[in-house]
């Protein structure tokens, strides 16, 4: 993969997908910065070697994420908030309000490509996960400042919405890349979501770009680039 010079910040790093995100840009030597809630979980997750790169806050408030922006090139959000604790905030102010804050803070600070993790179904008001704090709408909402905000020329935005996440290794199966939200249903690794973020840095098709992406069949892959150019996948 051609690499990327500049900085990542992570946002949701010690989430369950967030770390791997963290492992993948470590694979490819890519320079990063971590905003997270707990600085204890990310020591316990990462090690020491991340003390210098951690900044902790919370996506609620507009200090914190001023001050984790630094000098970040490019955000990677992994973030989620709970939809079962009814003492976590809900969807519309993490996965709508923290997203939009987040998205607006970056773009004032320089930020030039903006990855957000959303999810399979946010085009979808019915379906059954909506029903928990509408966190499918409140998705589609801050997916929607994201690609305001960066597609103004000069910005970039890549948007991935997976399917059901599970956790296995990387590159362990092919992968299905479409657009248009017709996928209804399917599961993909976090690991692998984590991957496509990464590669998302450096992949021309990748920018500006909204889609869906689930698992296939079990295969080694020694990179998930190409799913990107598959001329029925970016013809659309
Ligand atoms: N579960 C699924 O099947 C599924 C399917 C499709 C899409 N998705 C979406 O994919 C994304 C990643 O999912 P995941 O399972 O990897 O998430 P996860 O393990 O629940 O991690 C969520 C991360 O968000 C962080 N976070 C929550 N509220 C925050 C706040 N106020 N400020 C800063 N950080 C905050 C958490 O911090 P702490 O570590 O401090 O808790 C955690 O790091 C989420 O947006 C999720 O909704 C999930």
């Amino acid at each position: 993969m051609k690499s990327f010079n500049g900085t990542v910040l992570v946002v949701g790093a010690t989430g369950r997908t967030g770390v791997w995100v963290v492992k993948r840009l470590q694979h490819y030597k890519i320079d990063f910065h971590l905003f997270v809630r707990s600085g204890n979980k990310a020591l316990e997750l990462f090690g020491p070697e991340v003390v210098d790169k951690l900044t902790i806050g919370s996506i609620e408030h507009p200090d914190e994420i001023k001050a984790a922006i630094g000098h970040a090139a490019a955000v990677i959000c992994a973030i989620g908030g709970s939809v079962t604790d009814p003492k976590a905030p809900p969807p519309s102010a993490i996965d709508r309000d923290g997203v939009k804050r987040l998205a607006l803070i970056a773009k004032e600070s320089g930020v030039k490509h903006f990855i957000l993790i959303s999810s399979l179904g946010v085009t979808k008001p019915d379906h059954p996960l909506n029903k928990y704090g509408q966190v499918l709408t409140m998705k589609l909402e801050g997916e929607n400042e994201v690609r305001r905000l960066f597609s103004e020329q000069g910005y970039s935005y890549t948007i991935l919405r997976p399917g059901g996440l599970i956790d296995g290794p990387p590159l362990k199966h092919t992968l299905l890349f479409d657009t248009g939200d017709k996928i209804s249903t399917g599961v993909i690794d976090r690991s692998d979501v984590a991957e496509v973020a990464v590669i998302s840095l450096s992949t021309p098709e990748a920018h500006n770009l909204s889609f869906e992406l689930i698992q296939s069949n079990e295969a080694e892959q020694s990179t998930l680039t190409p799913y990107f150019k598959q001329k029925e996948f970016t013809t659309k």
